[in-house]
């Protein structure tokens, strides 16, 4: 796609979201932290030199007035590219001030995002580089647990799981706790997990689960740059869902892989911390100004940055952030 590296532009985007998303903690208002993260990443995208399309967004335009699908984003000047946008990632934990919500942006080149229509979840089976290739998404829980401690040189009891804290989940927490592998259940935000999964520093090995197709593709732009390895499959809630999506042309059977999910290499993707969580702190309001914590991925070289930022009060203020 460009030459230069977008995402280092793009994470402005989800700084400002995270910055005005932030000052909704524990106010027990989901819509309004949502909200506040959507005006605040479409004021930084307008700056953002690219001819940009939201594949995966808040929505239909009627329900989400900005970042809807379809919605052009960026100068126009610039690559055309496909944007999957998720201002808050776990809105909950935002709106009860508990750990992990994020800001998640995801940018591949036009054309090359899974567009996952009316679906709303799918299965989820995210690994580090150093177990690619192992998971069979049809063999029993404790045989993919095997392979993935085999690969890693590690026992099923050194493995720690991570999961979406879900009663459609129960039968495979269970089989995981047979097999004597360690569970985190979380409330929310399988982006995280899934990064937390992938990533070589981070203690978690697997992240599983159903969860949502629209963090299923951000996650897969991510993969692109981290190196490990994502599978998914579309799951419908019930037989009237299922025959709609195959009466619009879905398979559910198929294997959704990495390069299904965003069909290019050339991925960009940059999330920033809401609420501190195991992945990035939170932003946090100094009295005067801001600072946030940020991961800066690029799938055609692989790079992976960590960015810490001062802002000041002049962020806060352009934002409409600023304290009482
Ligand atoms: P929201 O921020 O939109 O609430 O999503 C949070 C989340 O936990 C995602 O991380 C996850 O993919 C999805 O919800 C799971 O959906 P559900 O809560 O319906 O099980």
């Amino acid at each position: 796609m460009a030459d230069r590296n977008l995402a280092l532009e793009l994470v402005r985007a989800t700084e400002a979201a995270a910055i005005a998303a932030g000052r909704w903690m524990g106010r027990n208002d989901k819509e309004a932290g949502d909200q506040a993260a959507v005006d605040g990443m479409r004021h930084m995208l307008t700056t953002v030199d690219m001819a940009g399309v939201v594949v995966i967004g808040e929505g239909e335009k009627d329900e989400a007035p900005m970042l809807f699908n379809g919605e052009t984003v960026g100068s126009g000047n610039g690559p055309a590219t496909d944007i999957a946008v998720d201002p808050v990632d776990g809105t909950t934990l935002l709106a009860q001030g508990r750990p992990g919500a994020l800001a998640v942006l995801a940018m591949s080149p036009r054309g090359t995002m899974f567009d996952p229509g009316p679906m709303v979840y799918m299965e989820k089976w995210v690994v580090g580089a150093d177990a690619v290739g192992v998971i069979d998404i049809d063999a029993p829980t404790t045989e993919n647990l095997k392979q993935i401690a085999k690969a890693k040189s590690k026992n099923v009891s050194d493995l720690t799981v991570i999961m979406l804290d879900r009663e459609r989940h129960a039968t495979m927490a269970q089989e995981i706790r047979d097999a004597g592998a360690r569970l985190r259940l979380i409330m929310d935000g399988d982006v995280a997990g899934g990064l937390l999964a992938a990533m070589p520093d981070r203690s978690i090995d697997l992240c599983v689960g159903i969860g949502g197709t629209p963090e299923g593709v951000g996650t897969a732009c991510a993969i692109r740059a981290l190196g490990g390895e994502m599978l998914g499959r579309l799951w419908a809630r019930d037989t009237d869902e299922a025959a709609r999506a195959r009466a619009d042309g879905f398979d559910l059977e198929e294997i959704l892989t990495t390069e299904k999910l965003v069909a290019s290499p050339d991925t960009f993707f940059v999330c920033t911390g809401v609420t501190s969580g195991e992945l990035l702190a939170g932003v946090n309001y100094t009295g005067h100004g801001v600072s946030t914590d940020s991961l800066v991925m690029r799938g055609s070289s692989g790079t992976v940055r960590r960015i810490l930022a001062d802002h000041t009060d002049r962020k806060l203020e352009e934002l409409g952030a600023l304290g009482q």
